[in-house]
């Protein structure tokens, strides 16, 4: 390990974000209710220009009126460069009460983006004598965004996790594709084929996998969460779990649910499955002995255990402990 330690800066349950425009007070109490283990009340893109204003007072009455249980709770807030984003903030703070745990700004670019609203959110902090600390999350969604990732992650001690908003990033980079999310059959690789160049294999390629592997990595090295984002054909379960799977085994934590019919399928996946979690008990329990007989590297079931082993399989365990310990 390098000298420089990473403390894992957030440890809420974060399998399914389920996003409820807050212009749509009629999907909250459904939301609660629902097994979602991250709410995400939206002030920007799900919410139509006229509806704004209303949609920032059904918020803060609803942070003060509705039980959200043990649920984090979060507001995604106007972007930077619209003449919202300080009102959304100030209203949250000044009248949103203390059950607000999280706000998440969308398209950061620069790691002053995050900056500017930490000095906002903390003189409100102040001011209004809150006792719970905001936390911040961000999505990552434009070209300017993933050039400056390592910068962004860096920018406010109150950040916990970096969430990949497809739609923005394909419109931002000019990608061929007007899907949230999803696979494209363009985006593939034709293989050579037999001897005679006959049989040829279409083999679709992952087209968000560069974006993806930036994620994870800058995350993990600044101690935030990496968070998947939307998958807009929320009809498609399959293309669904394909796609969360996909993240979950890259070390993504979780997903948004555009409709509540993907809180179910993202708890699933990003639960670590029973074979996972009984093979990582057993390479514990192997290393364990292992290590009361003076040895380093062990076997188990003819593959090669070592302490990077226990790192891996300390994780799963955790992550198990946490969910188990959530559903009581
Ligand atoms: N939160 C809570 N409940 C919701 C919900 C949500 N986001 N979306 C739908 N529901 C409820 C509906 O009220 C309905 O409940 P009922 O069976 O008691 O009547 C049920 O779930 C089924 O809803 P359905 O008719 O299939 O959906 P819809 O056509 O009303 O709405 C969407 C579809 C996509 C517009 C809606 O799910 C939505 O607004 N999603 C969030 C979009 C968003 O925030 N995007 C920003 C991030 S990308
Ligand atoms: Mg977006």
């Amino acid at each position: 390990m390098s000298f420089t330690r990473i403390e894992p800066r957030m440890d809420r349950l974060y399998r399914s974000k389920l996003f409820v425009p807050g212009s749509r007070p009629d999907f909250f109490e459904k939301a609660a209710k629902s097994a979602a283990d991250v709410i995400c009340l939206d002030l920007e893109d799900a919410v139509a220009d006229g509806d704004k204003d209303q949609a920032r007072k059904n918020i803060v009455e609803a942070l003060n009126d509705v039980e959200w249980g043990n649920k984090t709770i979060t507001v995604r807030i106007n972007g930077l460069d619209t003449h919202r984003c300080y009102r959304d903030v100030i209203d949250l703070m000044e009248q949103g009460g203390e059950r607000l745990d999280v706000i998440m700004v969308p398209k950061v670019g620069v790691g002053a983006d995050l900056y500017a609203i930490d000095m906002l959110v903390s003189q409100c902090e102040w001011g209004t004598k809150r006792k719970k600390r905001l936390g911040f999350e961000v999505i990552i969604e434009s070209a300017m965004g993933i050039e400056n990732i390592n910068e962004i992650a860096a920018s406010s001690t109150r950040l916990e996790s970096l969430h990949f908003g497809a739609a923005d990033y394909a419109a931002s980079t000019g990608m061929r594709t007007t899907n949230i999310g999803g696979s494209n059959s363009n985006y593939a690789v034709l293989t050579d084929g037999d001897k005679d160049g006959n049989n040829r294999e279409t083999h679709w390629g992952d087209m968000w996998h560069y974006q993806m592997a930036r994620i994870v990595s800058a995350a993990r090295a600044h101690g935030l969460t990496p968070i998947d984002g939307p998958f807009g054909n929320f009809n498609d379960d399959d293309g669904f779990r394909n796609q969360a799977m996909r993240t979950a085994v890259q070390g993504f934590e979780g997903k948004w649910a555009i409709h509540p019919k993907q809180v179910p399928l993202a708890n699933e996946i990003y639960t670590p499955p029973a074979e996972e979690v009984t093979r990582a008990r057993d390479i514990l329990n192997a290393m364990r002995e292992a290590e009361e007989k003076g040895l380093g590297a062990a076997t188990l079931e003819g593959m090669l255990i070592d302490a990077a082993s226990v790192r891996q399989a300390s994780g799963i365990v955790a992550k198990m402990d946490q969910i188990e310990a959530k559903s009581g």
